[in-house]
């Protein structure tokens, strides 16, 4: 199991386990964490499950394909350089610990 931490606007943190290939997005739907919606189900056309990827954990993930980058450009809340979409990062051993932030708003 790859444990991910969210860190909501107010500070506050959950943790929880998803298993090898299940997307961050998943995790966070399947727990109710507030602020990540996954409106499309992972399918990269509602841009409903953008995160701020802790610095730390930025440098173990994947590069982002071009049509992430797309879907980042219509965020709610403007993108920095370590935003991604969630249901884009899958759970592996290598980012076992990942922290990411929740934004204020998704839509
Ligand atoms: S869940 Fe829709 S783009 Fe990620």
């Amino acid at each position: 199991m790859v444990k991910v931490t969210f860190i909501h606007p107010d500070g506050r943190q959950e943790q929880h386990e998803g298993s090898d290939g299940q997307s961050v997005m998943r995790v966070a739907t399947s727990n109710l964490v507030d602020g990540i919606i996954g409106e499309c189900g992972g399918d990269l056309s509602c841009a409903t499950c953008h995160v701020f990827v802790d610095e730390v954990s930025w440098r173990t993930l994947p590069p982002k394909t071009p049509e992430e980058d797309d879907m980042l450009a219509v965020t709610a809340v403007e993108p920095t350089e370590f935003s991604r979409l969630c249901c884009q990062i899958k759970c592996s051993e290598s980012l076992d610990g990942i922290v990411v932030h929740i934004p204020k708003a998704q839509r």
